[in-house]
């Protein structure tokens, strides 16, 4: 098993495992002195490229992105999002998560469960390929936003889910919003961790949209916290820099390459 899984499964009832989004090298090299888990999301389909749902991220969109990423990160583990479409069976999810690995140099995949690829993931761990497991609220599969796991039948459901997926072979499983009580009883249940994204602090972890946190994205729901605003400082930024070009303060003598 590589040292990096290890080091992530090690942490279960002991440490918080923090994880973060990233699409570009510049922050990766950020995270990657402080995340253990670093994941190329296809959440980049809405933050960076405007579109209203996940849907539209290519296998292309997600390798070049990766890419970029891979060269910020060395220390945490980096995790790529397998887009929609690219899994859908046996076959073509082996094809597209090698050309992953290959091309991005990833330690681990994502997919998300839309509670009948259990038999994919066993197949992909099979090929010793780490694959990270998604449950709750998976944009790819459900239309509709909805807490899941607010009854007793809910959180059952849940929970039997996970553990199809953890006997499948997932390394670790993220759980998007999902009740408190279904993400403590999924974390206490399964041997491997937890990962939670509006699902309460009853998880082995925890992941965030980096530009949600970031104040960047506009996105701002319940469950994310904002730790700073930088679409406020950059705005306050560009506006000097307007100022100064437009009252011929920059660029200065400083400025000049040949001064
Ligand atoms: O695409 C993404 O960024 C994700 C996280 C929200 C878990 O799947």
């Amino acid at each position: 098993m590589n040292k990096k899984i290890k080091d992530i499964l090690k942490k279960k009832n002991k440490s918080k495992i923090v994880c973060l989004t990233a699409y570009s090298k510049s922050l990766a090299k950020i995270l990657d002195k402080y995340c253990d888990i670093v994941l190329v999301g296809d959440s980049m389909a809405n933050v960076l490229y405007g579109h209203n749902n996940t849907h539209k991220i290519t296998l292309e969109n997600i390798i070049q992105h990766s890419s970029s990423v891979r060269k910020g990160v060395n220390k945490s583990m980096l995790v790529v999002d397998m887009p929609k479409g690219t899994y859908n069976n046996l076959k073509s999810a082996e094809r597209n998560v090698k050309s992953v690995i290959k091309k991005t140099g990833c330690d681990a995949v994502k997919l998300e469960s839309n509670n009948n690829n259990f038999k994919i993931i066993k197949k992909l761990v099979k090929k010793k390929i780490n694959v990270m497991g998604h449950i709750g609220y998976t944009p790819q599969f459900k239309k509709k936003f909805k807490i899941e796991g607010q009854t007793k039948a809910g959180i059952e459901k849940l929970y039997k889910e996970a553990r199809l997926i953890e006997e499948a072979g997932a390394f670790a499983i993220v759980l998007e919003c999902i009740s408190p009580n279904a993400a403590k009883k999924i974390t206490k249940g399964l041997k491997i961790p937890t990962i939670g994204i509006g699902s309460s602090n009853n998880c082995d972890g925890q992941i965030l949209v980096t530009d949600d946190m970031l104040g960047m994205s506009g996105f701002y729901p319940k469950f994310v916290k904002k730790y700073v605003n930088l679409n406020r400082i950059i705005e306050k930024a560009v506006k000097k820099y307007t100022r100064d070009v437009k009252l011929n303060k920059f660029p200065t003598i400083k400025n000049f390459l040949n001064g």
